[in-house]
């Protein structure tokens, strides 16, 4: 079962989870209204034809949400992105996670359509990742991150120098030293997946790193491609309010699975699903 072991506060919380397809639902959230966004958006590397491997069970993803053309993706995320920028707050962050097949895109988008600063392209380095089927390439072995800022009307964003230093440690990252931007966190553990099984369920660890380095409690976060919850789950543990917007109803299953205990132990939290 699932353990609170870093909870922080028991601050009132909420998460709101909006049941349907972000392109309809990000417009009717006000503009400047969120201090961080996490986006872990879909790949575009779905195939008809998964790969399989006789040694494991490992399939290359083949959701009906990943599947685009090249033109498809490229429009799909200047849309969601442009209406990210508008609802994010002057001082607010955007972190957006993938792999080398959509994030070259997604900083594209950044640096040619919005008024974003780019701080930091963070490496998630995977020590326990899967080997290479097809041996005729470098084993994958880390996801990336881009940490962009919205500045203007006289904000800079939120850095908790202070807190990165103190409580985020691995084997790269002494304590009490300066964060590198290269962190090692393991593929997300058996133990987080209680609820059910998403395929590209994010550790908790990541998302705790970022929400403690970049908000202060009591602020909000929101994620367009909630997917199983992490983002919504974690925000709530550690005091920030969040809004999560997932469009497949097998996830929302796993979704309000695993925030149930959430609001149990958090007395105050409060947990909404719009449908
Ligand atoms: C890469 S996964 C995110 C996983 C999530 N970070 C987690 O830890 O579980 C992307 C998610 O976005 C959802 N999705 C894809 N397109 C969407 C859309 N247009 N609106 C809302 N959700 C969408 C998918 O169903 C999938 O669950």
């Amino acid at each position: 079962m699932h353990s609170l072991d870093w909870q922080v506060k028991t601050q009132r919380a909420y998460a709101k989870i909006y049941e349907g397809n972000c392109l309809e639902i990000l417009p009717t959230i006000p503009s400047e209204s969120v201090d961080l966004i996490f986006a872990d958006p879909p790949y575009g590397l779905a195939k008809k034809r998964g790969m399989g491997w006789k040694f494991s069970k490992h399939i290359t993803l083949q959701e009906g949400w990943d599947f685009f053309s090249k033109k498809e993706l490229f429009s799909f995320n200047c849309v969601w992105m442009q209406e990210c920028y508008r609802i994010l707050k002057f001082g607010g962050s955007l972190f957006l996670c993938g792999s080398f097949h959509n994030l070259y895109q997604l900083g594209y988008i950044i640096q040619h359509a919005s008024d974003l600063k780019i701080n930091n392209s963070i490496v998630w380095f995977k020590p326990n990742a899967q080997p290479n089927i097809s041996c005729r390439m470098f084993t994958e072995s880390c996801e990336h991150l881009i940490w962009a800022a919205k500045n203007g009307n006289g904000q800079r964003w939120t850095f908790n120098y202070e807190d990165t230093k103190n409580l985020i440690e691995d084997q790269l990252n002494p304590k009490g030293k300066q964060t590198r931007n290269v962190w090692s966190i393991p593929l997300t553990p058996k133990k987080e997946k209680w609820a059910g099984e998403h395929p590209t369920q994010k550790p908790e660890e990541l998302l705790r790193r970022i929400i403690l380095a970049c908000t202060k409690e009591g602020e909000t976060v929101l994620d367009p491609f909630v997917g199983s919850g992490t983002t919504s789950a974690v925000a709530m543990r550690m005091g920030r309010n969040s809004i999560g917007i997932e469009k497949e109803k097998k996830y929302l299953k796993i979704l309000k699975k695993r925030l149930t205990p959430e609001q149990k132990t958090l007395q105050e939290a409060e947990v909404e699903f719009v449908s």
